[in-house]
């Protein structure tokens, strides 16, 4: 747990940009499913997200009704050019205001992330049975680069299918479902009212608050 911790803080750190012809593209806003899942296989959240990619904010509510046993249940609002977040329990009326320390999350291509290939799976030549993606990489530099690395799959219009995250602690694969290109519900993105006015909690040290934080 802790060197998980300690790998996602350098890479927070070290996020330093390379000069390169190909530029990582931005998502747009989206509304879909997500699911996280670990190495061992255990589905740790599946829900409904919105993301808007010009405010970048994300809402991620895992879903109780979804017949898989998830073992995190949550309701996250992060804005990521704010460096916070709301951990939201409607059930219990209760939230908490957090500080993001590390702002990488699986709807955003980092900026200094390097184009490894673009495959078509499935089959290309019938409709309907095939995808071209970009698979879009990054590396702590000064690192190996088995010691913490993302690999995120991208469509040519900029929608991330798959992104997988593995570090020599564990590995996490995230996937997207459903995705229609608009934010159907801006009211999930607005802070809710049980949250205004909340102080923003202390991080205890060592402690790094990012998305994948919440799944580990
Ligand atoms: C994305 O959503 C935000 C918030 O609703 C909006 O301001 C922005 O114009 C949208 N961007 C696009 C490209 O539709
Ligand atoms: C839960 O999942 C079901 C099936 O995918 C979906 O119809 C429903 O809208 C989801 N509920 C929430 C709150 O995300
Ligand atoms: C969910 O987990 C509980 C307790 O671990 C178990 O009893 C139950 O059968 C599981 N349900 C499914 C659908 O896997
Ligand atoms: C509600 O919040 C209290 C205080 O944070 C906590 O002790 C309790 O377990 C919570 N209940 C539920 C159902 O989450």
């Amino acid at each position: 747990m802790y060197t998980a911790v300690t790998l996602f803080v350098l890479m927070c750190l070290t996020a330093t940009t390379y000069a390169d012809h190909h530029h990582p593209c931005h998502s747009p806003n989206m509304t879909g499913f997500m699911s996280v899942m670990n190495i061992k296989g255990e589905v740790k959240a599946y829900g409904a997200f919105t993301y808007d990619s010009m405010g970048k904010k994300l809402r991620f509510r895992s879903n109780e009704s979804h017949p898989v046993n998830t073992s995190v249940g949550l309701d996250i609002l992060m804005f990521f050019d704010e460096g916070v977040f709301y951990e939201i329990d409607s059930k219990n009326k209760s939230c908490e205001k957090k500080a993001l320390q590390c702002t990488m999350h699986p709807l955003d291509i980092p900026d200094d992330a390097q184009l490894d290939s673009t495959v078509n799976y499935g089959s290309p030549s019938i409709e309907g049975e095939g995808m071209k993606l970009n698979d879009w990489s990054g590396s702590m530099p000064g690192m190996k680069a088995e010691k913490g690395h993302y690999s995120m799959f991208v469509t040519m219009g900029c929608i991330p299918i798959t992104t997988f995250y593995v570090t020599e602690s564990t590995s996490f694969l995230i996937s997207t479902m459903e995705v229609e290109l608009e934010i159907k519900d801006p009211d999930l993105l607005v802070v809710p009212s049980i949250c205004v006015g909340q102080p923003l909690e202390e991080t205890p040290e060592g402690t790094v608050h990012s998305f994948l934080n919440e799944f580990m």
